[in-house]
């Protein structure tokens, strides 16, 4: 009996302590991942593979398997929605610290902010529970109308993964996984649910998918999201080739890929194209609001009768199950999931520096900046983003914030302790309506005029003016699902800032916007200034700037070209944007055709690799942007060993204020040839050097860093040649040039 009992006590153990694996936080996950599946049935298989709520997945109640809370976007989280609709839950605890938008970090040019970033805005995600963060954002701004610029990183794939690597490396050592988006060529808003991009397999590779295949290789991204539009005739949320072949195959990718919302459309397309999780943006995925329609999604009823039908084999199944596992214990089962915290002052120190770090002073005339107060009596601040929240707006990156200090809030605190006998006037000189509807079309002219004559009735005795506008995260303004329609500033801007410009007081145009625009009044203004967007220190780190108590170091991300026809692919017309309609190809699996089909014509010469090979000269190009201080390079030299080639250079602060300096390496053939751009961003630092100071800037040059896509082999092949290294303060201020 007692040899019974003993041994039916080490059975029950067994058995409990084997129930415990999956539970067990000290266990390597893939052997929680193991054990957790084996006990799942069918139905609870299925459950874990789509929506239960807008922003949850479900987990294994009866198991204690958590659910996965996502939550937007790239800069903070966004308010808390209702379980069930889009309307805000009204709760009054999510308030939160919104962080510059990802174009402004990418200006920064700093790897060190962009991991101070990561950790600060994953502090935020964590503090509220979420455990997946549905961002950041590296489509490729290949034209300055996509009007969700503002949450990606630029024109350039290299700058891209070298911003967002850091940034998902601190927030996954919280414990939050990034969801990288949008997977893939989601490069424009119009037709974003329906339009097929073609592309040449190089520039895909080259381009598109570089900065993601940075984040999959180096921070080891968790999840992705997949793109609502469709590449080569699939949506891109399940795309055989895509997900299963370039993601999960050639990358060896292990996380789960999360649909956009609304992105599945065909449930055989998503069992055999590589979804995992399947989000709606309604409960029956797409259509309509209806209760507890989350078991019609495509991964869901449809899949379960398949798989119990034996249609389907259970492989197909668990790996999709083990992928979603496997996020749940690194996220939300993973014991070191940080607390985190919401609107420590940490943070907001964190968001102030990456907003003045990424401050491009474009223009500096007679250094009228940074501002000597004690020069003017009257400074006149025109305009409406001087005054309107920009954290608020642009679709789903939206945000609600504690505190969100506005430009004109911060200089008249700022100006006046400086110099008390200051007047600041303020005049909004336009309105725009309501963030996210209203358009120009909405705005009444008549009150535009008004408000115009209101600015220049001010300006006559002002002796100092500051234009505050720019782009504002209106529809068609900088926001999702929506373009932009003209390369023009709306809201009879450039009609104000010319009538500005007129009067004898200098004037200083700062903009906002995740976009460059045409500039016809540059020659009559001083000074200029983009602020991308800034978040909730928005107004302190302008106010920093423009009174010099943090001297600028921003470079511009994209290239600002003077006419919107010189962006390289728009002599291609219609076709390579914003695409065509009622062209005739073939259906896919689903019996689907594309309605718009769009094709980037310039291929890889997207952004200054274009305007080089067209010879077209930019308003301000790409890596371009002034400090307060001036610096000195001195002659580079370059060394080969094992490992590569090392380039060195010495850069002095030849100036009288401390300043930071992008020292930005681009290499290309010595003889270019005519399917290559003449160079390429290949590594930059970010040198902080006191007044007189010097440091080296080291760089290294592998094979690798200098292949190139081959279409015959479908690889990465390096052709030995000789180059050429360019170093410069920017793309097109090369300070010296060394081949190798
Ligand atoms: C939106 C966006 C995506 C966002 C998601 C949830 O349609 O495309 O970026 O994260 O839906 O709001």
């Amino acid at each position: 009996m007692k040899k019974f009992l003993i041994l039916a006590s080490l059975a029950l153990i067994s058995s409990a302590v084997k129930a415990q694996t999956y539970l067990n936080p000290q266990a390597p996950i893939e052997e929680r991942v193991k054990d957790a599946l084996k006990r799942m049935t069918t139905e609870e298989k299925i459950k874990i593979l789509h929506a239960q709520s807008k922003f949850t997945s479900a987990g294994v109640p009866r198991l204690g398997i958590r659910q996965l809370n996502m939550d937007d976007g790239p800069h903070g989280v966004r308010e808390e929605l209702e379980w069930n609709t889009w309307s805000p839950a009204k709760w009054t605890n999510d308030y939160i610290v919104a962080f510059p938008s990802l174009t402004c970090l990418a200006a920064t040019w700093n790897r060190d902010l962009s991991n101070a970033y990561g950790n600060a805005v994953s502090e935020e995600f964590a503090f509220r529970g979420k455990d997946i963060m549905l961002g950041p954002g590296v489509n490729i701004q290949r034209t300055p109308m996509n009007g969700r610029a503002f949450e990606y990183m630029g024109e350039d794939p290299y700058l891209a993964g070298e911003i967002v690597v850091p940034y998902i490396k601190a927030a996954q050592k919280n414990g939050i996984a990034c969801c990288l988006k949008h997977f893939v060529l989601n490069d424009q808003e119009i037709d974003r649910f329906s339009v097929n991009v073609n592309v040449s397999e190089r520039a895909l590779h080259e381009i598109y998918l570089y900065p993601f295949k940075q984040a999959v290789e180096r921070a080891h991204v968790w999840t992705i999201m997949g793109s609502y539009n469709l590449w080569e005739g699939d949506h891109c949320c399940h795309n055989d080739k895509l997900i299963n072949g370039i993601l999960k195959k050639d990358w060896n990718w292990d996380g789960a890929l999360v649909s956009d919302w609304g992105g599945t459309t065909n449930t055989m397309q998503a069992i055999y194209g590589g979804l995992d999780i399947e989000m709606g943006t309604y409960t029956d995925g797409k259509l309509r609001e209806s209760a507890f329609g989350y078991d019609d999604y495509y991964l869901a009823k449809p899949f379960r009768e398949l798989v119990n039908d034996g249609k389907v084999p259970m492989s197909v199944l668990d790996e999709k199950a083990a992928r979603v596992l496997r996020t749940i214990f690194r996220t939300a089962m993973n014991p070191n999931k940080v607390i985190g915290n919401q609107c420590s002052e940490a943070h907001y120190d964190v968001c102030r520096q990456i907003a003045e770090e990424g401050i491009v002073l474009l223009k500096n005339e007679s250094s009228l900046l940074p501002l000597e107060l004690s020069k003017y009596k009257k400074i006149l601040v025109v305009g409406e983003n001087a005054t309107r929240s920009l954290t608020q707006g642009g679709g789903s990156s939206e945000l609600k914030t504690l505190r969100d200090i506005s430009p004109l809030e911060a200089l008249r605190t700022q100006l006046s302790n400086i110099n008390s006998q200051l007047s600041i006037d303020y005049a909004p000189g336009y309105a725009s309506g309501r963030a996210m509807y209203d358009h120009e079309d909405k705005v009444d002219p008549a009150k535009q005029e008004a408000l115009k004559q209101e600015a220049l009735e001010k300006a006559k005795n002002a002796d100092l003016i500051i234009y505050i506008g720019g782009l504002n995260k209106n529809h068609k303004q900088d926001c999702e699902n929506g373009d932009r329609e003209s390369y023009d500033l709306s809201f009879g801007q450039n009609e104000l800032i010319s009538a500005l410009a007129e009067f004898d007081a200098p004037m200083i145009v700062t903009n906002f916007g995740g976009n460059p625009y045409h500039m016809p009044w540059l020659n009559k203004v001083e000074g200029l200034l983009h602020c991308w967007y800034l978040g909730s220190e928005s107004g302190t780190a302008l106010a920093n700037v423009l009174t010099g108590k943090v001297n600028p170091s921003g470079k511009l991300p994209v290239t600002f070209a003077k006419n919107y026809e010189d962006y390289p692919y728009v002599k291609y017309g219609q076709e390579a944007y914003p695409g065509i309609t009622g062209v005739e190809t073939p259906k896919n699996s689903a019996g689907e055709m594309a309605r718009r089909q769009v094709y980037y014509k310039e291929d890889i010469f997207v952004g200054y690799r274009g305007f080089e090979k067209n010879k077209t000269k930019p308003l301000f190009p790409f890596g371009f942007g002034l400090s307060y201080t001036t610096f000195k390079y001195s002659k580079p030299a370059i060394t080969k060993d094992a490992e590569g080639w090392k380039l060195t250079i010495d850069v002095t602060n030849t100036g009288t204020r401390e300043g930071k300096e992008t020292v930005q390496l681009y290499v290309g053939q010595a003889k270019v040839a005519a399917t290559r751009p003449i160079k390429e961003l290949k590594n930059f630092t970010k040198l902080s050097l006191k007044p007189g100071e010097t440091k080296t800037a080291t760089f290294r040059i592998t094979e690798k860093d200098l292949m190139t896509w081959d279409e015959q082999t479908h690889n990465w092949k390096y052709e030995p040649t000789k180059f050429m290294a360019y170093i410069g303060a920017s793309s097109n201020e090369i300070k010296s040039k060394i081949s190798f």
